[in-house]
């Protein structure tokens, strides 16, 4: 019998989710649909109990349910506790777990890249939101070096240092600070929506002072080229945009739900179409 997955969101209209999934399912042959379901935070605890009535094999979360959704589930792992937030759930046998693919999402698409191993590497880290969370505690798990934060509200940065510094030595910096000390950092990581579509026009940190041996990663991928990793190219850098991470963390997920390999190649290139390339 098909098996039923989706995302909830608010709002959820654009999610590229489905047409990723779908791709991954007609891909791999799986019998599975894929559908988007826009629940309202007063609906959210109905919503995760409707999942074990109706028998769904696990949704996709996203904003603004990554956080609340933890107290309707049966299970967390590790990682998703240590990030603080779950993007999928697996409804196994109607226990309900919940993971956290997006610092793994990102992980993976990232480690071939790197010229050196990461835990020799200093890391700068833009914006201290949800997706800075992920990305900080999973590089902290894969044994990165040390940890930088800087964001516009400085306190929000200092805050996500102090919980990352259990696990990684970590340290917060004002973003003028960041950009004078650029040329420091083997990698450099933008979480923020900074340079995201409409407002291709801006930029997270100046790039004067960044080193020719750095890495540099945006977490948008609409544009898939932002003006921060064109100009980062520009000058030198190894960049990467936000499309892995978002295809990886929907594969990670497809093979939680399915317990086979997901199609990775066949989702990028639906995600690609999608965005009109
Ligand atoms: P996400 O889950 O995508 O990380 P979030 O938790 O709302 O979303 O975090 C958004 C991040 O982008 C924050 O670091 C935010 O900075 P503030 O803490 O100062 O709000 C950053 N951000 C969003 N819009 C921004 C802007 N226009 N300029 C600079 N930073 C911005």
């Amino acid at each position: 019998m098909k098996k039923v997955f989706g995302v909830i969101g608010d709002p959820i209209a654009h999610s590229m989710s489905p047409v990723m999934h779908e791709a991954a399912f007609e891909a791999a042959g799986f019998d599975g649909a894929y559908h988007k379901f826009h629940v309202s935070p007063e609906r959210l605890k109905d919503a995760m109990t409707g999942i074990r009535g109706l028998g769904l094999g696990g949704v996709n979360v996203t904003i603004p349910h990554k956080v609340t959704v933890m107290d309707y589930l049966d299970e967390i792992d590790p990682l998703a506790e240590k990030i603080g937030a779950v993007n999928t759930v697996v409804n196994e046998n109607e226990r309900l777990i919940g993971y956290n693919t997006d610092g793994e999402g990102f992980y993976t698409g990232l480690e071939p890249l790197l010229p050196k191993p990461v835990e020799s590497m200093r890391v700068l880290i833009i914006g201290a939101g949800g997706a800075a969370r992920a990305v900080a505690m999973t590089l902290a798990e894969h044994g990165a070096g040390e940890l930088y934060i800087t964001n516009r509200t400085e306190p929000k940065a200092a805050e996500l240092a102090k919980a990352c510094r259990s696990y990684v030595d970590t340290r917060s910096l004002t973003l003028t600070l960041a950009q004078a000390r650029l040329t420091e950092f083997d990698l450099i990581i933008n979480t923020t929506s900074v340079g995201m579509s409409p407002d291709t026009d801006r930029i997270p940190i100046s790039l004067e002072m960044l080193g020719k041996r750095s890495v540099v990663c945006d977490l948008i991928y609409h544009p898939l080229e932002t003006r921060f990793l064109a100009q980062s190219k520009k000058q030198g850098a190894l960049t990467q945009n936000g499309l892995s991470m978002f295809v990886n963390q929907g594969a990670l997920a497809f093979e939680r739900w399915t317990n086979e390999r997901a199609p990775r190649e066949a989702m990028r290139q639906r995600v690609i179409q999608e965005l009109g390339g």
